[in-house]
């Protein structure tokens, strides 16, 4: 009966957490571990835009240089927030003062793709629409009141969201976002900067977990042997075999 309810807990759980979500749609994206220039390009997105608040405690600017192919000199320019390669990308805000200025926590995102997939990541880098009521002039469809600002502005722009009323079942009318209207435009065109945020994606999926793409390289050894071992042990069993009748 435990294992019952401990399987039954288990299936439900993903579909609890998209519950959560409060049931936006969410945007499908392609991640592609084994697309270097993605991973850089989202390395330097992220490295540039996100770490002046957030950190990624557990990302080492190192094995990031190996991982996805930076050279020493490439890691170099990048690394203006860390002092040697060694070390992790933390941040120069304190707790106190991100306290102060965003009225809360500024969560670490070495694992955020994990916790919230990225799907979740990818609709959520692109739901910021200018909303007065908000400290920032900014709200968030993918994460309502949201403390964060929209960083990528000058990238995406600013757009105003187009909503469709709906009142189904005689319910209280409800107001649903259905697209958005650019008013400002930014330095991307809309692929441009959905192209950009898959790759920002791409590189936080590989920071939650270096190891996989290691995994991958290992798979493809062991397959590898398994074939070269297949042809050793066949050539053994026609040798051993060929006189028996
Ligand atoms: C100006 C500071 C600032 C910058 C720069 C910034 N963020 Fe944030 N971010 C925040 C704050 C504050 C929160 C917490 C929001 C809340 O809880 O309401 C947050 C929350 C998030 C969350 C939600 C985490 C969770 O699971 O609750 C994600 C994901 C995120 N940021 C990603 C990014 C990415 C990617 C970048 C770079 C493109 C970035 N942030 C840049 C301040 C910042």
């Amino acid at each position: 009966m435990k294992k019952i309810i401990i399987t039954l807990l288990m299936t439900l759980m993903p579909a609890l957490g998209m519950a959560s979500g409060g049931g936006v749609h969410l945007d499908k994206v392609e991640i592609d571990l084994q697309n270097q220039e993605s991973l850089q390009n989202g390395a330097r997105l992220f490295i540039n835009y996100c770490l002046s608040c957030h950190s990624a405690a557990y990302m080492r600017f190192n094995r990031m240089g190996k991982d996805i192919g930076f050279s020493t000199e490439q890691l170099k320019e990048l690394m203006y927030s860390a002092e040697k390669v060694g070390e992790t990308m933390t941040v120069a805000m304190r707790g106190e003062e991100a306290q102060k200025w965003f009225g809360t926590k500024i969560p670490d995102l070495t694992v955020v793709a994990r916790a919230r997939g990225a799907d979740w990541l990818y609709t959520y880098l692109r739901t910021f629409y200018l909303d007065d009521s908000r400290p920032w002039g900014v709200n968030n469809a993918t994460f309502k009141d949201v403390g964060m600002p929209h960083v990528l502005w000058e990238l995406e722009g600013l757009k105003k969201p187009i909503y469709e009323t709906s009142n189904e079942h005689g319910a209280e009318e409800s107001k649903h976002i259905t697209g958005y209207e650019i008013v400002q435009p930014g330095k991307m065109s809309k692929e441009e900067y959905d192209n950009a945020m898959r790759d920002l994606v791409n590189f936080m999926v590989y920071m939650g977990e270096p190891a996989k793409l290691k995994r991958y390289t290992i798979g493809i050894w062991v397959l590898l042997f398994l074939v070269v071992f297949f042809v050793v042990s066949y050539a053994l069993k026609k040798e051993y075999w060929k006189d028996v009748h």
